[in-house]
């Protein structure tokens, strides 16, 4: 199994696995505005022939009032390829380069109240917090919860250098400062 940046060829074949593993699917320009926007950030698992076994859409918020942060869009691995720790990879993958690229501070995403793989993966694994409940996100009802991932500290324990380090440092110091008037 192999995991790599995802390429705009592999588009369809993200597009498929969400089909296949989601409620929650988008049109084709939709994965394009991904691919196009923040080519660095969406990432696929591979099997040994090449066929897309799992993916993550992911991109970067635009939100001129807050600190720079990523946001995933989808994230599914196929049903015969899961519990191998791709999705926890990808993921990782993922963070890094928001960081790395974009001098993110943290991601964010919604998960399902009952999905409780989701939910242990974010959790436990990659110690995602939830923020937020926001009742009937889903167009069936269903409740999201909103979830994010510091990912300053993480990127800092693993050598992982900013974008722009002075910047990162800067709203780094101002973070410590928050906290500790609260
Ligand atoms: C959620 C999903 C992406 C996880 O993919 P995966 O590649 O199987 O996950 P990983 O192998 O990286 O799992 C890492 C950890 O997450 C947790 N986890 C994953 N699947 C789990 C499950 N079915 N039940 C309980 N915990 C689970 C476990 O702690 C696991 O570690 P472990 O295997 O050492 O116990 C996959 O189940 C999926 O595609 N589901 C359908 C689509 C979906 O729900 N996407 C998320 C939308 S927000």
């Amino acid at each position: 199994m192999n995991i790599r940046c995802a390429r705009v060829d592999d588009l369809m074949s993200m597009q498929n696995a969400n089909l296949m593993c989601l409620p929650e699917n988008y049109q084709m320009k939709y994965y394009f505005y991904h691919a196009l926007s923040w080519p660095q950030l969406s990432y696929i698992a591979e099997d040994h022939k090449g066929n897309v076994v799992g993916y993550v859409l992911a991109k970067m918020e635009e939100d001129p009032g807050e600190e720079p942060h990523g946001h995933i869009t989808s994230l599914a691995v196929k049903r015969s390829y899961r519990r191998l720790g791709l999705a926890n990879k990808m993921m990782d993958q993922t963070a890094r380069a928001m960081v790395e690229t974009y001098n993110a501070k943290f991601v964010s995403l919604h998960v399902r109240v009952s999905n409780r793989a989701a939910l242990n993966l974010y959790k436990n694994t990659l110690k995602f917090e939830i923020v937020d409940t926001e009742p009937k996100y889903y167009a069936d009802g269903e409740d999201a919860y909103a979830m994010r991932r510091d990912l300053a500290k993480w990127a800092e324990e693993r050598d992982i250098e900013p974008a722009d380090k002075e910047a990162y440092a800067v709203s780094k110091n101002s973070d410590d400062k928050k906290k500790q008037r609260h």
